[in-house]
């Protein structure tokens, strides 16, 4: 396997098994300088939303590459969803990144009420040839089980949060049974668990970092990480895990360290209901 290695969605596109992540990332110059960065590298999976407000930035730094070299992916706003304002949402990022297509479009959050319309639109989208994929994120079982009810195309990515302190098994295997592939976004639990005793060990057995055995027990398990930094040297180090192997040992060890804990506090800026769907 390599940076440039793919796995196939439900619906044969060939997506990259690992990415760069923008969230974060200042529009303008600031994200451009990262894509590129990542690029130049051997990166070819970018992930972005419209809710990140750098798409712009993000078709800046596409500049100059072939598009079917690169694997592109933007989201719906939890506001803009419904069956009308998806499309025109999808429209609206399509302009921003100044692409004809992306290779893989989904709805950001589960939003109460909107399931249906919204699914319905990302099958319109899908058929048009705007989105070469689609799928969701934040979406537990019951939301894939409440998708399953209207919708004739399957999602074929779910986009959840997933590091060590939150590995997500139960979700993983329920997708993986589904056919839906798993990325990984916060892939490195935004860089607060790096200093993990049990990881330094086995970074330290390997002559790796931390970030890169964490990035290699994704890869492992299966799961696309999408990584965000905007340092080249870090951008660079963590695409270099295609050189190592973790053992089953090390990674049960990993494994074992799972608190089922968010380290991103959504509650901040998110109201949820009971079963974690969006109210907005
Ligand atoms: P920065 O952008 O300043 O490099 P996640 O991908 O889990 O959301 O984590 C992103 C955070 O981790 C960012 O704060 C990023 O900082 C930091 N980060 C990314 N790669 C590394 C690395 N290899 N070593 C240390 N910190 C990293």
């Amino acid at each position: 396997m390599n940076i440039k290695s793919t796995f196939t969605l439900s619906n044969g596109v060939k997506m990259p098994v690992f990415g760069f992540g923008v969230w974060q990332i200042r529009n303008g110059s600031e994200v451009a300088n990262a894509v590129k960065e990542a690029l130049e590298v051997g990166y070819t999976l970018i992930d972005t939303a419209a809710a990140y407000e750098n798409e712009e930035g993000v078709g800046e730094g596409l500049k100059g590459i072939q598009r079917e070299d690169v694997f592109v992916t933007t989201k719906v706003w939890n506001s803009e969803q419904g069956y009308d304002t998806t499309l025109k949402a999808c429209e609206s990022s399509l302009k921003k990144l100044d692409l004809a297509y992306v290779d893989l479009y989904l709805v950001h959050w589960p939003v109460a009420g909107k399931l249906a319309d919204t699914w319905r639109a990302m099958e319109k989208i899908y058929e048009r040839g705007l989105a070469r994929a689609v799928g969701v994120s934040n979406f537990n079982e019951y939301h894939l089980n409440e998708l399953k009810k209207s919708a004739k195309i399957k999602p074929m990515v779910n986009q959840i949060e997933i590091h060590p302190l939150l590995s997500q098994q139960p979700l993983r295997e329920f997708c993986a049974n589904e056919g839906i592939v798993v990325e990984a976004y916060s892939p490195l639990g935004r860089a607060k668990i790096l200093n993990t005793p049990q990881i330094a060990s086995i970074a330290k057995k390997h002559a790796k970092s931390a970030a890169q055995v964490i990035l290699r027990w994704h890869l492992q398990n299966g799961v696309i990480a999408i990584p965000k930094s905007t340092h080249a040297e870090r951008i660079k180090e963590n695409a270099a895990i295609f050189d190592f192997e973790l053992s089953a040992e090390e990674m049960g060890a990993i494994n074992a360290l799972n608190k089922d804990k968010e380290i991103i506090n959504k509650a901040a800026f998110l109201k949820f209901d009971e079963n974690r769907s969006i109210i907005i």
